[in-house]
């Protein structure tokens, strides 16, 4: 293995003036802080949850309990986790579990005070692993209010902080259902609920909701007992054990070779197909990626699916994480949760014996900048006793301007900031159990028609090429890793199923709005209504408004895009081309300039509008542009259209795929 050139550490000579400038800042601040503000936490093997028979019921209790599809809502469960362990100390039992490890018909009547973190995806809903939760409460209250049984969680305390994203229509609908449904079961709030939204600062809407909770928490002592005395909370870091194992043990599959149907139940899939997509006058990069699911026959996709799959990190970051480690890149080892293998709420380590390789490509995001719980993890075993004061000074509410320039604004990765603070090196326990986070699934939007390719799943994936504030080139780890990918190699994916869908009756007019890769359901929509054609049944209008930079460089699919016009299973094609003139043209503008004609078929019954692919800005402009359209062609006030287009989506006529 190469070792690999340890970059300069972020407070050593050599680096850029504004590191400078925050050394000096740094230092002042570390000779003029008493050094005891910062205390060194303690190193906690990683336990599995109690079970609620278990449980020391002396102690008061809570239970955070997350819903999370990208892993934000278990971050912050495990971090809020953490600041009430430091507040409360041993006197009271935290727990951070996965909502679908809690037995809540049993344990939610005996609780003290529960906290729910909850994520809202597809529509409105939740998220895959709160699923059962979610329907499992909202029987219960539709069993209250129909008499049914009794408002039986007066005794509880509650609170909720949802995580949405203010794009959507539903903004945070899991978080408010939460609350309507605590509230409906009689139990108490106790504090406001927190609306994070990820369109803007969620992390700020956290924290600020935080603030909110401790001070309620404060104001009523009875629910979980005095703060520790300062000082005296235990800064607690969780480590699996580690068990080292003879080089050269037989390892383990990263991944069960399961059924395909779960995030928890991936299936290992042969790619049979990557092809580039732009041109070679294009500076960016799109892949065609075909996966054959064949080898299972039960796994099924609908058109408008969205496929997720566990990529790996290149053998690059590999083996650079692999030095800063100190450990050979063959090390053999096992990780085991305390308790292990009793029944309960276990937070599993993945699956062993493993080598470090394997663990670090699939198991370790790497690349993402590290949060305050991994800076303490990484103090807590720097040998430079300099380096461990900078570390939990950057983890500080004190340091929380250095951790703003030095880690935040610079996009400064992980491995970027063990880089710049080498003596930290972290046992494996401590390293996957507090440091790196887990590697989360990404999803992508099956571009190919069930109809037409029952056994293969095509993906239409835009190669994220970044170049962070740092000089980092950031090559986006899924999307690289499906670029490098050749026919035959196997990847582990899962189906899951999305509201997506084309209308039921084959005669409803679509209007599809996808630039870039929000072609990509849309293209299997095409293939679709291509079947259907083929089997001679009719079809009602389809108008697709596609978006690229150039004809030249990035128009993916042309040939197909012409052939599905010519086939008529797309009735109208309308192309923006942004970077073709002097003036930007987006679908946007295309849906306004073909308004009439838009606003006709809207009026057809049934009709539907879908949006597919960036979130941020296109998904906005296109909800503006289609209530200019409803005010211009169905003479409406704006505020009129606003409200038209509300009913267009109450009325499931108005879908979104964004992200
Ligand atoms: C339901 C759904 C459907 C989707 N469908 C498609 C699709 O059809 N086609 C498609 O191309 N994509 C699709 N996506 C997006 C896709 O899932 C991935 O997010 C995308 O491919 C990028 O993943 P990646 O691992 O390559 O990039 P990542 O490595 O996750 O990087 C993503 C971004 O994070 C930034 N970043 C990385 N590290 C840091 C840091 N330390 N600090 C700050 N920023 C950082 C990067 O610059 C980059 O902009 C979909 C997403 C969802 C949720
Ligand atoms: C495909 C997709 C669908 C989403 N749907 C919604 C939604 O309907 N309402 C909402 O408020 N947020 C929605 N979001 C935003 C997420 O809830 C938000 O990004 C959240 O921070 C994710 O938390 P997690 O990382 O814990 O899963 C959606 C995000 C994606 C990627």
């Amino acid at each position: 293995m190469e070792p690999a050139t340890v970059a300069p550490g972020p407070f050593s000579p050599g680096i850029a003036v504004a590191s400078l400038v925050l050394l000096v800042f740094t230092i002042l601040l570390l000779y003029l802080k008493p050094k005891s503000s910062i205390k060194s936490p303690k190193v906690e093997p990683i336990r599995r949850a109690s079970t609620a028979a278990e449980e020391d019921l002396s102690k008061p209790s809570v239970r955070i309990l997350y819903g999370t599809q990208t892993g934000t809502a278990e971050r912050f469960s495990k971090q809020l986790g953490n600041e009430l362990r430091r507040k409360y100390g041993d006197g009271t039992l935290v727990e951070v579990v996965d909502i679908e490890n809690y037995k809540a018909e049993r344990r939610l009547p005996k609780e003290r005070l529960v906290l729910f973190l909850m994520a809202t995806y597809g529509d409105g809903e939740p998220t895959d692993n709160a699923a059962d939760f979610y329907s499992w409460i909202c029987n219960e209250v539709e069993d209250v209010e129909n008499g049914v049984k009794d408002r039986y969680l007066e005794g509880v305390h509650y609170g909720v902080f949802g995580l949405g994203n203010k794009q959507y229509e539903h903004f945070n609908a899991v978080g408010k259902r939460m609350q309507t449904s605590m509230e409906a079961l009689g139990a108490t709030p106790i504090c406001r609920r927190g609306d994070g939204d990820d369109d803007d600062s969620i992390d700020d809407d956290f924290e600020k909701w935080c603030t909110d909770l401790f001070a309620a928490l404060d104001a009523q002592p009875a629910l979980l007992g005095a703060a520790a005395a300062e000082g005296t909370g235990s800064d607690t870091l969780a480590a699996y054990r580690v068990e080292l194992l003879p080089a050269g043990s037989k390892a383990a599959s990263p991944f069960p070779d399961g059924s395909g149907s779960s995030a928890h139940d991936p299936y290992w899939a042969v790619i049979s197909e990557v092809r580039e997509l732009h041109t070679a006058a294009s500076d960016r990069s799109c892949v065609h990626v075909e996966i054959d699911i064949s080898g299972k026959s039960q796994l099924k996709y609908e058109t408008g699916d969205h496929v997720g799959m566990y990529a790996r990190n290149s053998e690059q970051v590999v083996a650079r994480m692999a030095c800063l480690l100190g450990l050979p890149l063959e090390t053999s080892f096992r990780l085991h949760a305390e308790g292990e293998g009793a029944s309960g709420d276990l937070d599993a380590p993945f699956p062993g014996p493993i080598q470090l390789s394997t663990a670090l490509a699939y198991f370790a995001d790497v690349l993402s900048s590290p949060h305050k719980d991994a800076l303490l993890a990484l103090a807590s075993c720097a040998t430079d006793s300099k380096e461990a004061e900078q570390l939990r000074l950057l983890a500080s509410a004190a340091g929380k301007a250095q951790y703003t320039d030095y880690i935040a604004k610079q996009h400064r990765s992980l491995m970027e900031v063990m880089e710049g603070f080498p003596s930290a090196k972290p046992s494996l326990g401590l390293f996957f159990g507090s440091i790196a986070p887990r590697l989360a699934p990404r999803y992508y939007s099956i571009s190919s028609g069930a109809a037409k390719h029952p056994r293969s799943v095509h993906v239409t994936c835009a190669v994220v090429r970044d170049v962070m504030p740092t000089g980092r080139i950031h090559d986006g780890v899924a999307s690289s890793h499906l670029q490098r990918c050749k026919p035959g190699d196997c990847i582990p994916v899962f189906i899951r199923r999305s509201t997506f869908k084309l209308p039921d009756d084959t005669h409803t007019p679509v209007i599809m709005i996808g630039p870039g890769t929000g072609l990509a359901p849309f293209r299997g929509f095409i293939q679709e209504r291509q079947a259907l054609i083929e089997d001679m049944a009719e079809v009602g209008p389809a108008v697709l408004f596609f978006g690229c930079r150039n004809r030249a460089h990035d128009y993916i699919y042309e040939a197909e895009l012409d052939a599905a016009v010519e086939s008529g299973a797309l009735s109208q094609l309308h192309v923006a081309f942004s970077r073709a003139g002097p003036v930007k043209d987006y679908v946007q503008h295309h849906m306004e300039s073909n308004g009439a004609a838009v606003w006709e078929l809207l009026q057809q019954p049934g009709a539907c509008v879908y949006v597919c692919g960036d979130a941020k800005n296109m998904a906005k402009d296109v909800h503006r542009a289609l209530i200019s359209v409803a005010a211009s062609q169905g003479s409406m006030s704006s505020s009129q259209a606003e409200a038209w287009v509300k009913r267009l989506g109450d009325s499931g006529r108005y879908h979104k795929d964004v992200w």
